[in-house]
């Protein structure tokens, strides 16, 4: 439990302004078991989420495609719930919030209210596990997005608090799920099991929205995707430095001694500076996540060594995806 005076008053104004979404000056509460909002615009999930819903609802509107209800799951302090709730204002009924953190969704239900476009939208918060919620009360939405966790949370963590909470994620929520060898070994494990759950929530034709952050083939998406019967799609394409380094790093290095593999890091400055001197956008719809890993292919880290550019104080990024799928 969390004593009030923990609790923090955020300007996430910022935000809004660098995504182009109008709005008066706008704060949440984020309590201590909250992923925190960070002050660099670009280093927060909720501003590509926010981009890569604007240009989804672009590309609904040309499919004339109407969205009344929505879930996001892993919902946390609820800025990108806002973000969605402003772009879709116009339409939208039912948001339908989830976290696996009761005391999270308290905050969360306040935030989102007090940012509140339309009177005519009720926020309904449900706790548990992926979409899972969604489908025991019975609801069906026209999308759903996530931004959960992807590293298995090796015992030692404390996940009470935000960062770590945003980070790891025990096996048992996945498990149940049976995620392929594969995606368990990428990393991916819970997008398998969020996917899974996500299909049973939206219509034939609805969308399932994650935002994953590239450090790993994109192939391995696609894959991902196919064998969750999810036609696949990209919506946008950023390049993040790596928040909560020291833990990720080391997180995503345990998975390459255990299984072998080698995930997708790049030096955060080098990166940045390619990709603008290149006119590319952060982030952008213009260019594929594909084109933008072979532009930054020459500088490609794995975990291990990202783990070791960080402790000599070098930062350290990767690519972020807002992917599309759509339930055939
Ligand atoms: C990386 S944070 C994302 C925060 C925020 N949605 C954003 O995009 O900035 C992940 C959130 O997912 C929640 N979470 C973890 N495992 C989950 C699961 N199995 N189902 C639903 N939410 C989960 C965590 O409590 C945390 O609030």
């Amino acid at each position: 439990m969390h004593t009030a005076s923990s609790n923090k008053t955020v300007d996430v104004t910022p935000l809004f302004q660098a995504a182009g979404i109008p709005t008066s000056p706008l704060t949440v509460i984020e309590t201590a078991g909250m992923y925190p909002y960070k002050a660099k615009v670009e280093d927060n999930w909720a501003y590509y989420t926010a981009v890569g819903c604007k240009r989804f609802k672009e590309l609904l509107d040309a499919e004339k495609k109407n969205v009344c209800d929505i879930g996001i799951v892993g919902i946390c302090s609820g800025v990108e719930g806002i973000a969605i709730a402003k772009i879709f204002s116009g339409t939208l009924r039912r948001l339908i919030v989830t976290d696996v953190d009761e005391e999270i969704l308290e905050g969360t239900v306040v935030n989102i209210n007090r940012a509140m476009v339309e009177e005519t939208t009720t926020v309904i918060p449900l706790v548990g596990s992926f979409c899972e919620p969604i489908e025991h009360a019975g609801y069906t939405v026209d999308f759903v997005h996530a931004n959960v966790p992807n590293l298995p949370a090796g015992g030692e963590e404390n996940l009470s608090r935000g960062a770590e909470k945003g980070t790891f994620i025990p096996s048992t929520f996945y498990e149940t799920y049976s995620p392929p060898q594969e995606f368990v070994s990428w990393a991916l494990a819970a997008q398998w099991a969020y996917l899974q759950s996500a299909r049973r929530v939206v219509p034939k034709g609805g969308s399932v929205l994650t935002e994953l952050g590239g450090r790993v083939p994109l192939e391995l998406v696609r894959k991902l995707f196919d064998e969750c019967k999810l036609a696949f799609s990209e919506l946008i394409v950023g390049f993040k430095e790596q928040t909560e380094a020291l833990i990720d790093f080391e997180g995503y290095h345990r998975l390459e001694k255990e299984h072998g593999v080698a995930f997708e890091f790049y030096p955060y400055e080098q990166g940045r500076k390619l990709l603008k001197r290149n006119g590319i956008s952060n982030p952008t719809f213009k260019v594929s996540g594909e084109e933008i890993k072979k532009l930054l292919a020459s500088q490609k880290v794995s975990a291990g060594e990202a783990l070791a550019l960080h402790k000599k104080g070098v930062p350290v990024g990767h690519t972020v995806h807002l992917f599309r799928g759509v339930k055939e």
